[in-house]
């Protein structure tokens, strides 16, 4: 299992990290732009494996894609992360150009890799892969859900006094501030639905938090936070990697899905050996089915931009 992993950066470098210490990956690339910068953040991280016992492999490199080929997922993090004040979406004008051309990069060394999009605004970077390599749709996964879905059951665990191992939730829906959407009333406790614990306002306030939880942590960082994005990205890369059939919620291609098409947005999903294996027709109510036209309608704007 070869892991390509563009963007060297603060989510990137997290990433690897991640992918290493749980040991399920032979070989992980570290690829940047910036001279030097892959290569000591992949020696850094080499100098961990002892401590932290694990066999993989980090090599680092600048901008050389013929060191990534043959790569089994590639991780596209490259690219801008947002300041305090900004939205996602602003991103677009420069992550554009970098998601297009670092993905022809990649699938000319590895055409039958798995592709997971990270950089920002997400779910349009995702649909840009799309358009522009063609790749089989079960081969294009955005992240997002899965790491708004960490943030939601933080919140819910914090709400209930609870351990985070106590509680299930789901967030679909855009990778956006307005626009994802926790699913409050599928979450649980211990399979008991959170309401029964929770009363409704205490519930909108973890709904809320959910909603600005990277927006919360990029004003107090003063940039995107990274440990929860490259979490989720590793856990998603090992569900591929060790084809484990998890269900996660990510950005997919659409094609009449949730009503839906010529798309990329939160859905649950499994992911397994090859990529997206089953998108998940969960059965929203007429409120949560509104909240996802209203959000796909607002993704759909920004890839208007591109
Ligand atoms: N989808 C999510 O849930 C999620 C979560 C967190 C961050 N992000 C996004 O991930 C991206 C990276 O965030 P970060 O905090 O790691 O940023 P960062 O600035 O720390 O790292 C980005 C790295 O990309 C590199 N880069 C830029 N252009 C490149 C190119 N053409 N080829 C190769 N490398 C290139 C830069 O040199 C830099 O090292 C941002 O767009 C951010 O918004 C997404």
């Amino acid at each position: 299992m070869k892991v390509t992993v563009v963007g060297a950066g603060a989510v990137g470098a997290s990433c690897a990290e991640y992918i290493a210490i749980k040991n399920f990956a032979s070989e992980v690339v570290l690829l940047d732009i910036k001279e030097g910068f892959a290569e000591g953040k992949a020696m850094d991280l080499m100098q961990t494996a002892s401590l932290n016992g694990f066999d993989t492999k980090i090599t680092g490199v600048t901008n050389d894609y013929a060191k990534t080929a043959e790569s089994d997922v590639c991780v596209i993090t490259s690219g801008i992360p947002r300041k305090p004040g900004m939205t996602r979406e602003e991103l677009i004008g420069i992550n554009a150009g970098i998601v297009k051309e670092v993905s022809s990069n990649l699938i000319k060394y590895s055409p039958n890799t798995i592709v997971i999009v990270v950089s920002n605004p997400m779910d349009t970077m995702a649909y840009l892969v799309h358009k522009s390599t063609n790749l089989p749709k079960n081969r294009i996964i955005g992240m997002g859900g899965a790491l708004d879905s960490a943030r939601f059951k933080y919140r819910l665990a914090e709400a209930l006094g609870a351990p985070i191992s106590d509680v299930d939730g789901m967030v679909i829906g855009g990778h956006s501030d307005t626009g994802m959407i926790p699913l409050t009333r599928l979450a649980t406790r211990n399979s008991v639905p959170v309401s029964e614990f929770l009363l409704e306002e205490r519930l909108s306030q973890v709904l809320e938090d959910t909603k600005v939880g990277g927006a919360t942590l990029t004003k107090l960082l003063g940039t995107s936070a990274w440990y929860a994005p490259g979490a989720a990205v590793s856990s998603m890369v090992q569900a591929i990697a060790c084809d484990q059939k998890k269900m996660f919620p990510c950005s997919v291609l659409l094609d009449g899905e949730y009503g839906l098409k010529d798309i990329c947005l939160g859905v649950p999903v499994i992911l397994g050996k090859n990529g997206i294996e089953t998108i998940v027709e969960i059965d929203l109510n007429d409120a949560e089915k509104a909240n996802m036209n209203e959000s796909a309608d607002a993704v759909r704007v920004v890839n208007n931009l591109l």
